[in-house]
């Protein structure tokens, strides 16, 4: 590659929720060999979705397996009483809900003093308008284009737009932070996405209960892969 050529390309974060728990190494260690970038860790806590997952030891368990960076989802009220135990439990980087946010600032900044990577998250009812004043200071947007709290669910099509907006909105202010895509993400509808202005896209089903895990994260991985003059 010509030194004056950047590759570009998106971020695939295999969600472990739709892996086998018996197997937690194996699984984990499955990511690590493939073209993953992230894991993804999805925290329910049973009021904010009406799903219970998991919680501290099994992100320590993934952790300590895990050689790609650990991207926890919470899906749980009160995060700011968690957080700082997520981080320690070896999160990377930490999204909470604008929903389950009063004071989403002082949630980004707690997140942010433990040395973490701090995400917004936002369901498919909210609008990205409602991200204008916190967008500086996230590290990334997840947009949920399922509801949250259940894996295999299908992929809500008014996503499409909504992060082609947020695109907008962060390139008219010359924003970075990154655009993650959460539910329903396959190879059917990947393209599609990206094409809208994501950055990483989050794949339980189709990852985990493909009959090749490593080759389903590979062809999300090389879609659409470009390289660009600079
Ligand atoms: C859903 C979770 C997702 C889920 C995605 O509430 O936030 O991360 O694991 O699973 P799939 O890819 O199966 O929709
Ligand atoms: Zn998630």
């Amino acid at each position: 590659m010509n030194s004056n050529m950047k590759h570009v390309s998106h971020l695939i974060a295999p969600s472990l929720l739709a892996s086998d728990f018996a197997h937690l190494e194996e699984e984990v260690n499955l990511v690590n060999q493939s073209d993953a970038d992230w894991l993804h860790l999805d925290v329910m806590d049973g009021h904010f979705v009406p799903n219970i997952s998991f919680g501290f030891p099994v992100i320590k368990a993934a952790k300590k397996y895990s050689k790609v960076p650990c991207d926890v989802h919470l899906m749980i009220e009160k995060p700011d009483q968690y957080v700082e135990r997520f981080r320690e439990a070896g999160a990377d980087i930490i999204s909470v809900h604008y929903e389950a946010c009063p004071n989403l600032h002082r949630t980004i900044q707690l997140i942010k003093s433990t040395g973490a990577k701090a995400g917004v998250a936002i369901n498919p009812h909210t609008s990205v308008t409602l991200l204008e004043d916190i967008l500086e200071d996230v590290d990334m947007v997840l947009v949920m284009s399922v509801n949250p709290g259940y894996g295999g669910q299908k992929f809500i099509y008014q996503s499409i737009p909504k992060i082609r907006k947020l695109r907008a909105m962060m390139d008219e202010r010359n924003i970075r932070a990154l655009i993650e895509v959460d539910g329903g993400v396959g190879l059917q509808n990947a393209e599609k996405i990206l094409q809208a202005g994501a950055d990483v896209l989050v794949a339980g089903s189709s990852v985990f209960r493909a009959e090749d895990p490593k080759d389903a994260i590979y062809r999300l991985k090389t879609i659409g892969k470009e390289t660009i003059f600079v």
